[in-house]
């Protein structure tokens, strides 16, 4: 019995592992969400979703918290992320050392590397759909996986960063959202401007203004999306504020454009390579975004602005609540908009 059930483990994971992008920790029983501990100084928060299937590829997300921080302070809501991925993602919360992220001989690029070892072996996830943002020294920390791991990470948003963790590498393409307050008092916007540079080179972006606000609220912001090669984008969104890892108050548009960056913006140009594949929710037409029409649906069942509303492998909600509707971005991605 035990070792039918091993061989029926591992045709399971094969079969997933030929389909596509999808973990060796698909069809395993999952790790329980908590604090684990790595070796015998590194910690991390993990968050497993709500109702886990584990033949089912999640995202990957990866939260730095702030110097001065800890895990503690990016769990569980994971920078505003977490409501909108609606159990949709799984959630990380690594942990600094001296509360912070040096990174020196590249320990915390290790960590994270460990990290990312542990929970593609325990977890389903979707390979190509891994993600890290932080704020201040965790931005600084995200954009350094950008260097680094530009083949792990599919995109990163930089929450008020520079470069403090280094950058190796740093030549190879990877989607990139900048986040920078205009009087921002502890690392300048001139330092934001700057690690965006980087990207509009390396994804060979076209040149464009990116007006921003004038000194005032940090609700207040300008969003410039530069085109770059497909599948790359860089957005660049600066704001009337300070330091601050999300708005001081109103709802939270740092996480609403970093979800709809990690969910719509990187497929922006890309041509979908099985445009024929249908779901119970709409047919795909490849690039152009198409509106399914849907049944009216209680709206407390359906998902909210930006949620994701079909794709395939998706099995959670199929209708958007109002006034937003269903749209198919892709094969994989139906986003209410
Ligand atoms: C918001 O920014 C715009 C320019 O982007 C500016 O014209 C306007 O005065 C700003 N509003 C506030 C309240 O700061
Ligand atoms: C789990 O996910 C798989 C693959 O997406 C799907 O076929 C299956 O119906 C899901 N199971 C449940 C209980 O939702």
């Amino acid at each position: 019995m035990v070792y039918a059930a091993t061989v029926w483990l591992i045709l399971l994971a094969s079969l997933h592992y030929a389909l596509g992008s999808s973990t060796p920790g698909c069809g395993m029983a999952p790790p329980s969400s908590g604090t684990k501990t790595i070796g015998s100084n590194r910690q991390y928060i993990l968050q497993v979703p709500a109702n886990y299937n584990a033949s089912r590829p999640y995202k990957l997300i990866f939260g730095f918290h702030w110097l001065g921080g800890n895990m503690n302070n990016v769990a569980p809501s994971y920078f505003g992320l977490r409501d909108l991925a609606q159990e949709g993602a799984i959630f990380v919360a690594p942990n600094g050392l001296d509360n912070g992220w040096a990174n020196t001989g590249d320990r915390d690029t290790t960590l994270v590397n460990q990290i990312l070892a542990e929970i593609k072996n325990g977890l389903c996830v979707d390979d190509t759909q891994i993600f890290a943002t932080g704020f201040s020294y965790g931005a600084g920390m995200s954009y350094s996986l950008a260097c680094s791991n530009p083949g792990d990470f599919r995109a990163v948003s930089v929450i008020a960063g520079a470069q403090l963790s280094g950058c190796t590498g740093g030549e190879t393409r990877i989607a990139y959202l900048g986040i920078h307050g205009v009087v921002d008092s502890v690392l300048p916007i001139s330092t934001g401007r700057g690690l965006r540079d980087r990207y509009l080179r390396v994804n060979d972006c076209q040149a464009k203004d990116a007006p921003e606000p004038p000194e005032g609220s940090d609700s207040n912001y300008t969003k410039t999306e530069y085109s770059c090669t497909a599948g790359y984008p860089v957005w660049w969104m600066a704001h009337g504020g300070d330091h601050v890892p999300g708005p001081s108050s109103g709802k939270n548009w740092m996480a609403e454009h970093t979800w709809d960056f990690w969910t719509r913006g990187i497929y922006v140009g890309i041509s979908d390579p099985t445009p024929t594949v249908t779901s119970s929710t709409g047919t795909s037409t490849g690039t152009t975004p198409t509106t399914t029409s849907q049944q009216p649906q209680p709206t407390a069942s359906c998902a909210v602005h930006w949620g994701q509303c079909g794709g395939q492998g998706w099995n959670g909600y199929s209708c958007c609540q109002s006034p937003f509707v269903c749209t198919v971005l892709n094969t994989w991605h139906y986003q209410c908009l």
